[in-house]
């Protein structure tokens, strides 16, 4: 057993037992306890504080703020690209953690939305597994399709397991719509492409075989019909895999079709879009419609060269020695005038809250999110330690 999971192993037991102390606690007494529990936690290294900075973001929103009230919250996990090697690879241990995470929200989401990619290389057992650690998401869970999912057999084995990829439903006001936009013309037949060849250059993300991504016509003629029946004062959440923009060419972040997708949506006057695939903080908006990408629980995907939103507040590189790092689940605010505030719950850094206030005003926030103070806190000592043993050293 390596030391990653021992170390997995541990926490979790202290961690199940710090939520054993605050199950059965009323309300008051938890929200009491929680801040003390989350500094205890933090200082143990049981838990990341996000957990219960989460907590108190819920209820900040019923104090007096700038910003309307919250109607309702969702969570969203995504891009978990499992590989069909069982729940002890590193990426099933990071689904795993997202899952406890929103598991761990109080109140619990209205619902969590899965952002697509849940397998790597679209083959039964890796979907299965992710069926099997997506069964244990105690809120309604919602999912969408990515291209990971997708290209080794076309879609059969996620249809049946989690049934049709376009749909649409209302809650609390709010029309939701998932689509899928990561179809791709032909380009296997004429090749002679296997099923694996084929999912191989789909998964692969800077090659010119492949096409771009595009929602098509027939589902663009399926959301015109469903937004046909919608109030035009009603707010719109849509899902999509890939950004409903056109952000960097080479690497597919891109829906080829994006402006006809876009122009569906404008007559429209609150529209958010939330997106998986890109695995990074990001936002955009145009005219009336916000975009937001979601984190990825497996790795983060630098910035792409050319093309970012000048809203995205971004993110430092990740540190390629923590594999949790710039990885992360979150959690939507659904707010009473139809707009949202997107949070990011990252596991190695605080968390971070993109609000409608700051696209409405068009300058993004100064700074991205910082490593949590508890990261810090640690480097101190080790440094002064380090510091003390090269003197101690150099007077021996
Ligand atoms: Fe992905
Ligand atoms: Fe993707």
């Amino acid at each position: 057993m390596s030391s990653l999971d021992k170390k997995l192993i541990e926490r979790e037991e202290r961690r199940k037992q710090l939520f054993q102390t605050l199950h059965n606690c009323d309300r008051r007494t938890f929200l009491k306890l929680s801040g003390k529990f989350a500094a205890m936690a933090a200082a143990a290294g049981v838990i990341a504080p996000h957990s219960f900075q989460l907590v108190e973001f819920v209820h900040a929103a019923t104090t007096p703020s700038a910003t309307p009230e919250v109607a309702f919250r969702f969570a969203y996990i995504s891009d978990t690209h499992l590989f069909n090697k069982g729940m002890t690879h590193r990426f099933a241990k990071a689904a795993i953690k997202a899952v406890e995470d929103v598991n761990a929200l109080d109140p619990q989401p209205d619902f969590v939305l899965f952002g697509g990619d849940l397998a790597q290389l679209g083959q039964p057992d890796e979907l299965a597994l992710g069926q099997q650690i997506l069964k244990e998401v105690k809120a309604p869970l919602k999912m969408m399709v990515g291209e990971h999912d997708w290209y080794f057999d076309m879609g059969d084995k996620w249809k049946e397991l989690f049934g049709e990829p376009i749909y649409s439903w209302d809650h609390q006001g709010v029309h939701f719509i998932v689509l899928n936009s990561v179809v791709e013309k032909d380009f296997w037949t004429a090749r002679g492409m296997t099923p694996m060849e084929r999912m191989v250059t789909v998964a692969g993300l800077d090659n010119a075989v492949q096409s771009r991504f595009e929602v098509g016509e027939p589902q663009r003629d399926w959301l015109a019909k469903d937004l046909a029946k919608v109030d035009k004062k009603a707010p719109l959440v849509v899902f999509s895999h890939s950004p409903l923009y056109k952000y960097y060419h080479d690497w597919n972040f891109w829906t080829d079709d994006a402006e006809e997708v876009q122009k569906l949506l404008f007559p429209f006057q609150k529209v958010s879009v939330i997106h998986g695939h890109t695995h990074q903080l990001l936002t955009n908006h145009v005219r009336t419609i916000s975009f937001h990408g979601m984190l990825s629980t497996a790795w983060p995907w630098p910035y792409a060269p050319t093309g970012l939103p000048k809203l995205t507040v971004q993110m430092d590189r990740a540190d390629p020695f923590d594999q949790f790092d710039g990885c992360g689940d979150g959690t939507v605010d659904v707010r009473k005038d139809g707009q949202v505030n997107k949070n990011y719950s990252l596991w190695s850094r605080n968390p971070t809250t993109v609000t409608y206030e700051q696209l409405a005003c068009g300058k993004p926030a100064p700074k991205g999110p910082s490593y949590y103070a508890m990261r810090r806190k640690r480097c101190v000592p080790l440094v002064l330690r380090f510091s003390r043993c090269c003197w101690l050293q150099a007077w021996v």
